[in-house]
Parts: structure tokens; sequence; C-alpha cells
């Protein structure tokens, strides 16, 4: 099998207001779920495996063969995008291409727009010879992910669209209030801005920090351009609650593949909620 990049699936997707979604893996038990709910949705999927994470799943090279073979096994159909989650260096995201990843994010959001933007180019350069997609960010998406804490920070229209111009990206993340993480009180995004961003920036643009966002939310931000929508804790949070209560509650359940079957299939009926969502 072969991945497709974000340009295969994201420019249909913003004509006619639907949005893929993207759901980070921590395990294979997350590759396995995520892949069956999209064929049984007959849906398109990005499969992200965030930076921080990259060598805790095996590395590069491992976690290529793992999604193919995953995919083989389960004679998976639908086109899946491998893509990297805030590549932390121009070197990750090289890591990444030269590894098979068929999409890169460069997350330069929390340097100097200058450098962000020779960075992000970098990466796109060597990212089309090889026919890879290239994600840039603009402004601090809030909360923590995988340890790392920021507060939100606006994007600017003026650096999104310098970096779409300057750095040639396929498609953009621009912070506006979304949280990585759970939201402490009621999540608000700033969606007079994204009207905004949306109207002047040609490209799809990415959604952050989605759990735990309404799905009257979602849906707005999708009509305004979202093509691409990132999904990690709340595929966590039903990992872990599962685990709470098999153990709390089941005493007799001990075996692994017994606990990781009944994991899978809540992540995956999740997973499957979050699409009907997007695909609307
Ligand atoms: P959540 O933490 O809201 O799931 O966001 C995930 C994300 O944006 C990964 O890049």
């Amino acid at each position: 099998m072969e991945f497709i990049t974000l340009n295969g699936i994201l420019p249909s997707a913003v004509r006619e207001k639907r949005a893929i979604p993207q759901f980070n893996i921590n395990g294979v038990i997350w590759l396995q779920a995520v892949l069956e709910a999209a064929q049984e949705e007959n849906y398109p999927i990005i499969i992200g495996a965030t930076d921080r994470v990259v060598d805790k799943l095996g590395g590069f090279k491992f976690i290529v063969s793992m999604v193919k073979d995953v995919a083989n096994q389960k004679k998976i159909t639908i086109p899946i995008v491998l893509h990297l989650d805030h590549g932390q260096s121009f070197e990750r995201c090289k890591e990444a291409i030269d590894a098979g990843f068929s999409s890169v994010m460069f997350d330069g959001s929390k340097l100097f727009i200058d450098e962000n933007i020779a960075i992000t180019k970098k990466v796109s350069e060597y990212a089309r010879k090889k026919g890879v997609s290239v994600e840039g960010e603009i402004g601090t998406v809030g909360g923590n992910e995988d340890g790392i804490a920021g507060e939100i920070k606006y994007a600017s229209k003026n650096e999104c669209l310098r970096l779409v111009n300057e750095a040639n990206i396929d498609a953009l993340a621009a912070a506006l209030g979304s949280v990585h993480g759970e939201y402490k009180g009621e999540p608000n995004l700033g969606f007079k801005e994204m009207k905004e961003i949306s109207d002047v920036v040609k490209i799809p643009l990415v959604l952050h920090g989605a759990s735990g966002l309404p799905d009257k939310q979602i849906r707005k931000a999708i009509e305004l351009g979202h093509s691409k929508i990132n999904i990690n804790t709340e595929l966590n949070q039903v990992w872990a609650y599962t685990l709470k209560d098999i153990f709390q509650n089941n005493p007799t359940i001990s075996l692994p593949q017994d606990v990781f079957d009944i994991v899978r299939s809540k992540i995956k009926l999740s997973a499957q909620e979050k699409i009907k969502l997007f695909k609307n």
C-alpha cells in the first residue's frame, strides 16, 4: 500500500465543507482502532505521530512499517496519509520524509516569524522533491501536549499570509483559541479572526486541539475552511477511562489481549463518532 499526501484529500474536503480527521497514535491499539473506524465509515484518514512520541513508538521507520503492515493485514482500502505532527526541526522532518512519511508538519510557532518561515521553507523545499506535503503553524495552541505547556497566542493574519506565500506550504494551522489536552472552562474559538484568515488564506486550514470542543464549534470551524482536524486527547481519555473501569469493575479480566480488545473497540467507537461529525 502507498500513503497519499494532504493534497490528495484536503482541497476537495474544503470545497465540500467536510474535514478529514488526524488521529494521533500512541500505540498499535490506537492504529488498529482508527483504521477500522475509517474503513467502516469509508472515509479517508490521517494517521498522526507526534514528534515527541515518535521514538517511544519505535522510531520513524518502525512507524512506517507498522502502519503499512496493519493496513495490509486489515485489508484497508481507504486513502491514508501518514503525517508527522509537530515536527521539532528540519532534521526531524527530513528523517520522517526519508523513512516514508507522506506528510510532515514543521512547528515553528514558538520561533520569531522570520525563523519560522525560513525553516518551514527549507522543510517544504525538501518535501516537494520527495512528493511529501507540509503543514506550518502560526500562533500558539494553548494547553499541554506531551508534557509541553503553552499559553494561547492568536495567529496574526499577516504572519499567516507570509508563511503561506513565502514557505509554500500545503496546509496552515492558525492558532485561534484552541487548546491541546483538556479545556479548562468553556472552549471559545475566535471565529471572527478565523473568518478573516480564512478569507485571505487560500489553502486548507488545520484545527489543532479539537478534543473537547463542542460539535457546533467544530462544524463552524469546518464551514470556515478547516479541513484537517486533529484529535489526540479524546482517544487517550477513552483508553484511560476504559482501563480504569476494567480493572476496578472486572476483577476476573487479566489477559492482556482481552483488555486490548475492549479498549480497542471503545477507541474505535470514539473515532467513528468524530468521523461522522466531520464528514457531515
Ligand atoms: P487534542 O489534544 O485536543 O486532541 O489535540 C490534538 C492535536 O492538536 C495534535 O496536534
